[in-house]
């Protein structure tokens, strides 16, 4: 049998460690990107074979929506529901104080609000993604209204910041969030302060939400692989 890529094995036993931690009669957010896809799928097959029951999620985005449609996972509202008890999510980056760069598949704005109400956060990383300092190896996503994409890339760039609009991969033009906006990545050389750097740029008209998560997460789990073993460490 050919042997799985690491990082996609890394990816994958993290998922599944989280989906775990998953208890029966919970409303649970559901994040995007790769590694929470498995995650989302582990809850699934929990809940298929009747070892987990009574779960409700909320997505955090079209892709989340579509995963848990496919694995069977009954979804709600914020309307229709007053508390989170668990999300799971990953991240693109991740300081040693557990804050996080976010927005690598564009849905940062409806992450942090699921992932911010929850009383338990817990990120899901392979282990590229520890960084010392944030903003080391990932630029920043600023999700942003289209109408206002010149005056606010002037004003990041006045901050320092190189800024990209992201463009589509196998779609012509820019990339339009599940809110109908743009994202622009913004490279810092790295983010001293991201707290106050959150601040700053959301107070800029016509930013919907940066990819800052500060002071949000209450557990990282980290898959590794070590001699094509998976393992994975709760920080
Ligand atoms: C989406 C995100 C993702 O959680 C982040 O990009 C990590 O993705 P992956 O698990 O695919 O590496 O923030 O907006």
């Amino acid at each position: 049998m050919a042997e799985m890529d690491p990082v996609k094995l890394m990816k994958q036993e993290v998922g599944r460690a989280a989906a775990a931690r998953v208890q029966s009669g919970t409303v649970v957010g559901l994040g995007t990107g790769s590694t929470t896809a498995f995650a989302i799928q582990f809850i699934g097959d929990r809940l298929a074979s009747g070892e987990l029951q009574d779960i409700k999620g909320v997505p955090t985005s079209f892709q989340a929506s579509v995963l848990a449609k496919k694995y069977g996972i009954p979804l709600t509202t914020l309307d229709e529901v007053d508390t989170i008890h668990i999300a799971i999510d990953g991240a693109d980056e991740v300081d040693p104080q557990f804050n996080l760069i976010k927005g690598g598949g564009a849905a940062h704005t409806r992450e942090k609000i699921v992932d911010g109400l929850a009383e338990q956060f817990i990120v899901v990383v392979d282990s590229s993604k520890l960084v010392d300092v944030l903003g080391s190896t990932f630029p920043l996503p600023v999700e942003v209204l289209p109408m206002a994409i010149a005056p606010v890339t002037r004003a990041l760039e006045a901050l320092g910041g190189t800024v990209d609009l992201r463009m589509g991969v196998k779609k012509d033009g820019p990339v339009i969030t599940d809110q109908g906006n743009m994202v622009l990545d913004v490279k810092f050389e790295a983010i001293a302060d991201p707290a106050s750097l959150e601040t700053t740029i959301n107070n800029i008209p016509g930013v919907l939400e940066n990819g800052l998560f500060v002071s949000l997460a209450t557990e990282v789990l980290v898959g590794e692989v070590k001699d094509g073993q998976a393992t994975v460490r709760k920080l």
